[in-house]
């Protein structure tokens, strides 16, 4: 049986949610393999609105959630989150949630560091959530992250802390913010242990077994490939990889296991933070897809930026993210608009590119080689099938495959989970 990873392919807030929650409702398994609590969805389920930041999608569907060991995991967020949905009438237990025991933690003092340090560039910003996703990759990577399994070892915390503040402390001083004290860190790590730890296991281990057992496996996806470490806008990135291949890394199971990847796009293009948007609106179109799109960040409130569908943009994320099939939301925001434009290429100075170069004066530089498109009269909104779709609709999602070179397997065109037009089952692969 075939598994499904679902990935955004422009820079995140693609309506990831509406389209994992749809395909967790199929799956056996929901598993986080990369990101933190910077990630947000709303899902609407029974009539009850849940804000998900870390916790994986499937647990609001009944489905069993692992959060992988790629997941930088904050566990006061964790814990209040949980409680929130508890509060609104859903159990979260050992039996429908299970947290990789290696994966890395997020700590007050990494939230203090990534704001103290966004204070400090000014207007050289990158516009981070501020959740101190960034500093807690850079201590897994340096090998000085207090992790799950930590928890369970009074003294190895006590002496991993010793360590983690002389780091934090000696930068968060030199930034003038308020440095950290051990004991009270230890005290509170010491509280959060038996809340937590009944969570933590290898969760490569079930995931192995839940394989061989011919279960359905979602990953579950966080940002976008625009916003991965390696292959996006650097530095105007998220710190993880989100490409379709950290599912195997970030949860403990071979590349073969991760099965069909489908990419998120909009219609349209949004991004929230700074860095480069080669197709950016900034005028009263741009405006307009930001009130009728709704272009609100879920968990920084942030509006987002907004332009044109960029087809070489996604046409890359294709390629280095490994898409297979796109899903493609959000294209009754383009209702009634009488000329729309799609990105195919970049000019930078006198030369023209078919993708967006990799240093930062080129990608500023970069500016869109349009192609004109005509816009269409009726209304995509709640349309489930091809025939219920305008021509000229079906025109400028064909010449989307086209372009980024990918077959759009799922059309979404209302919020509402039904309203989706499927070309092809993901997890029939
Ligand atoms: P960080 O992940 O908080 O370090 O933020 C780095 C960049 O990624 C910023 O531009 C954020 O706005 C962006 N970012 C992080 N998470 C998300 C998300 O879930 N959706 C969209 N952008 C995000």
């Amino acid at each position: 049986m075939a598994n499904v990873a679902v990935i955004g392919a422009q820079w995140g807030d693609e309506g990831k949610g509406k389209v994992v929650d749809w395909l967790a409702s199929r799956a056996d398994i929901v598993v986080r393999f990369q990101g933190g609590h910077n990630a947000g969805h709303t899902l609407v389920v029974g009539g009850e609105t849940y804000k998900l930041s870390l916790l994986p999608s499937g647990v609001v569907r009944g489905k069993l959630g692992i959060i992988g060991n790629g997941v930088v995991i904050d566990p006061e967020a964790l814990l209040d989150e949980i409680a929130r949905v508890e509060g609104q009438g859903l159990a979260v237990g050992p039996d429908n949630l299970r947290v990789a025991e290696n994966a890395p933690l997020i700590l007050p003092l990494h939230a203090a560091l990534d704001k103290a340090r966004e204070t400090a560039r000014g207007e050289r910003k990158i516009g981070t959530t501020g959740r101190g996703i960034g500093p807690a990759y850079e201590d897994k990577v340096a090998r000085r992250a207090i992790r799950v399994c930590d928890l369970a070892e009074p003294a190895t915390l006590s002496a991993k802390l010793d360590e983690l503040l002389l780091h934090h402390n000696t930068l968060l001083a030199g930034l003038g913010a308020p440095v950290f004290d051990k004991a009270a860190l230890l005290a509170a790590l010491l509280a959060l242990a038996p809340r937590l730890l009944p969570f933590a296991e290898p969760v490569w281990e079930r995931l192995d077994e839940a394989r061989r057992a011919g279960r359905r496996i979602l990953f579950e996806g966080a940002q976008a490939v625009m916003l991965d470490v390696d292959h996006g806008t650097y530095p105007f990135v998220t710190s993880s990889n989100t490409v379709a291949a950290t599912a195997a890394s970030g949860a403990g199971v071979g590349p073969g296991a991760v099965g069909f990847v489908l990419g998120i796009a909009k219609a349209y293009s949004t991004r929230v933070g700074a860095g480069p948007f080669p197709t950016e609106l900034v005028d009263a179109t741009g405006q307009m897809l930001g009130d009728r799109g709704r272009e609100f960040g879920t968990v920084t409130g942030r509006r987002r930026r907004c332009g044109w569908f960029d087809a070489a943009l996604v046409r890359q994320a294709v390629k280095v993210g490994g898409i297979h099939g796109l899903a493609l939301t959000k294209l009754d925001v383009l209702d009634g608009l009488p000329e729309l434009r799609i990105n195919t290429g970049y000019r930078i100075g006198d030369k023209i590119f078919s993708r967006l170069p990799a240093a930062p004066g080129a990608q500023a530089a970069a500016e869109p080689i349009f192609e004109t498109i005509e816009g269409w009269s009726g209304s995509t909104r709640g349309a489930r099938s091809w025939a219920d779709l305008p021509a000229q609709a079906v025109k400028y999602v064909r010449r989307i495959e086209e372009l980024v070179e990918a077959p759009v397997t799922l059309l979404s065109t209302s919020p509402e989970r039904d309203d989706t037009i499927l070309v092809r089952d993901p997890f029939e692969g």
